[in-house]
């Protein structure tokens, strides 16, 4: 099976709308047809900024979180079918600092997966172990958990559309990116569990991104093991020389 790349910059929460914008259109210009699917996930409020910015480009806009329910009392929140209104495409869900300082649980990220699912945008649905579980041992343990439950009544053909990122926490901006081989074992095994769920087939059309201190300089690396279908960038995915990492 032939699985495009994607690559999905994570801004996290950098760059105001007039920033934004700026350094949107600059890169997106030199990331346009650039044989990867490329992804800006940037804050809410510079969505609709960055949207514009890349028009006429083959860049796309992501959410970076969104909430479960699709409208209601639930103040300060995001939902599904206001993302894609505004043209959004993909959605992060359940990225380790979620689940760290917003209690986000495996639950919470299989309802937004499916929510997500359901007003068409792509879920890139985050899975990693930390430092002491991988001390542990438990690390496959782990993460096939987290890949069960967030895939849990989501049916094969949908499957096919969402992205799984792997992020081993320990790697998350701290300049320690997994090898080449650590990443491709945890991402072989992730697909793995997507033949156990599905099939073999559904599992070799699901892609797999590597996430954690990626850099211009790790990157052909890591994107060329077979398992690894591409990356989330946070940290570099702020500079110009993310071009690098897209096309790398
Ligand atoms: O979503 C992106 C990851 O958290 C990786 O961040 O590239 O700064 O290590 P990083």
């Amino acid at each position: 099976v032939l699985r495009r790349k994607i690559i999905a910059g994570n801004w996290k929460m950098n760059k105001t709308p007039n920033e934004a914008a700026k350094f949107a259109k600059e890169l997106a210009v030199k990331l346009n047809n650039s044989g990867a699917e490329c992804v800006f996930c940037v804050p809410f409020v510079d969505l609709i900024p960055v949207l514009e910015a890349v028009k006429g480009t083959t860049v796309k806009v992501g959410a970076q979180n969104m909430h479960f329910e699709a409208n209601g009392a639930y103040t300060g929140e995001i939902s599904a079918g206001m993302l894609a209104e505004t043209g959004v495409s993909h959605v992060i869900i359940g990225h380790s600092e979620r689940r760290e300082y917003f209690a986000e649980t495996d639950e919470a990220v299989n309802k937004k997966a499916i929510q997500a699912l359901s007003n068409s945008l792509i879920p890139i649905i985050c899975v990693g172990e930390k430092l002491y579980q991988r001390e542990q041992g438990i690390t496959f343990d782990l993460v096939r958990m987290q890949t069960r439950i967030a895939l849990k009544d989501i049916s094969a053909k949908t499957a096919e559309n969402v992205v799984i990122a792997y992020e081993p926490i320990w790697a998350i901006g701290t300049g320690k990116t997994a090898t080449a081989e650590q990443a491709e074992e945890v991402c072989k095994a992730i697909r793995a569990v997507l033949s156990e769920i599905y099939d073999e087939t559904t599992a070799g059309k699901i892609r797999i991104q590597y996430g954690g201190s990626v850099s211009p300089a790790n990157a052909k690396e890591l994107f060329s093991m077979p398992d690894i279908d591409g990356g989330l960038v946070g940290g570099a995915s702020l500079k110009m020389d993310f071009e690098q990492i897209v096309c790398y």
